[in-house]
């Protein structure tokens, strides 16, 4: 190697540990001393309910895009709302209820895990391993998870809503709030390719069909009408009171498999939400979906660099959070060792939970 090529790939290592090092401090085998077998069990329980339903898998898949773009990823979205408080938990904001599903194989994942290793496990990590379960078990490419995550104590409903991409977000505004997680334009369109797989309900997209601004046959002009009136039928007008539980896979082309198929439909105006047709609206954003309908390879490798450059957004680690022995409740508070900075707590459980959802 010359001396220039040398100097080039000296400075090219220090730039790629920078950026390592300005990342939270996960580790890949985090728990390999600690809890040897946690990603092994866990992989076991999604598996076992994959087989049972492959919707398992999307739901893993945003459920940790869910919780990392709402207070880092931190398990927030698993916490259950106090009962009786008037402050809502995350997971019933209206991004995420009812449309987040599958919270209770999450609690076997945390089960099986705690029976091997107490206390080891966080709640946010098992969500981590369980989305790249998600992906693997649809046909996506495996990834070794970075581990360390600590679990948060609050969980608020006004954050979802603030902080997760609405359906019918603008290019500008899809970018724009990916931006503000650290992640790029291109992460953002390759993360929406997990829309390759997975359900939406018809309350998602029914302003594309019906009474759609400015149109005369009330259909959204960037939506196929073939696929239009394939939807009307799923979805009749005011679908959201009479049948709210209806869903609709996302991509109609291969909907259960793990694939490039999403942006060849977008390409083809089957794209099922606005934010999903906004992909094309910007001459950048078409380039990037542009290579993924060329090159499946390209999407299954960026998305799997993507779902681990996601896995890091704001995280806890250390001693930062706590390692949440259910996942839906908060741990109480040890009196003793938080009194200092809890003062307006109290010791039982649920005065702590109270914090969870009011703080
Ligand atoms: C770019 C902005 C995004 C928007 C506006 C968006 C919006 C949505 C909406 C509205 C649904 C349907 C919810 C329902 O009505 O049931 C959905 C489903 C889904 N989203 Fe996204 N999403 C975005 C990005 C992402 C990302 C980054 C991921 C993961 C990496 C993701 C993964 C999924 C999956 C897998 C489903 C199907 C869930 C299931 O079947 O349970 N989405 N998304």
């Amino acid at each position: 190697m010359s001396s220039a090529a040398m100097k080039l790939a000296v400075v090219a290592a220090l730039i790629s540990a920078a950026a390592v090092g300005a990342r939270a401090c996960l580790d890949v085998g985090f728990y390999d001393t600690t809890c040897p077998t946690a990603e092994t069990l866990i992989q076991q329980v999604v598996a076992a309910a994959f087989r049972n339903d492959s919707g398992v898998a999307p739901a893993m898949i945003r459920m940790h895009f869910h919780d990392c773009f709402v207070r880092g990823c931190d398990g927030s979205v698993l916490i259950d709302t106090v009962p009786g408080s008037t402050t809502r938990a995350e997971k019933d904001a209206a991004p995420n209820n009812p449309s987040l599903r599958f919270f209770d194989v999450i609690d076997r994942a945390k089960s099986a895990v705690e029976a091997a290793c107490p206390g080891v496990v966080s709640c946010a990590d098992v969500v981590a391993f369980m989305a790249r379960d998600g992906v693997v078990l649809s046909g996506g490419l495996g990834y070794q998870v970075p581990a360390g995550r600590r679990d948060g104590r609050t969980s608020l409903e006004d954050d979802a809503l603030n902080f997760l991409p609405p359906p019918t977000s603008t290019a500008a505004d899809l970018v724009a709030n990916f931006t503000a997680k650290n992640l790029t334009a291109e992460d953002m369109v390759v993360l929406s390719g997990a829309h390759t797989i997975g359900v939406s309900h018809c309350d998602s997209f029914t302003n594309r069909i019906y009474n759609f601004p400015n149109t005369t046959d009330g259909i959204d002009p960037s939506l196929s009408k073939a696929y239009a009136f394939l939807l009307k039928g799923i979805c009749p007008p005011n679908s959201n009171q009479t049948f709210p539980t209806t869903t609709t896979f996302m991509d109609i082309l291969t909907p259960t498999k793990f694939d490039n198929r999403y942006y060849v439909g977008l390409t083809n105006n089957l794209g099922l939400f606005q934010s999903d047709a906004a992909l094309l609206t910007d001459a950048a954003l078409k380039a990037t979906v542009n290579s993924f309908v060329r090159s499946e390879a390209t999407f299954r490798l960026k998305f799997a660099r993507a779902m681990i450059k996601m896995g890091q957004i704001g995280v806890l680690s250390g001693t930062q959070g706590e390692i949440r022995l259910n996942c839906r409740v908060v741990n109480p508070v040890n009196v003793t060792a938080t009194a200092a900075d809890d003062h307006h707590l109290t010791s039982s459980s649920s005065s702590s939970s109270d914090e969870v959802a009011a703080s």
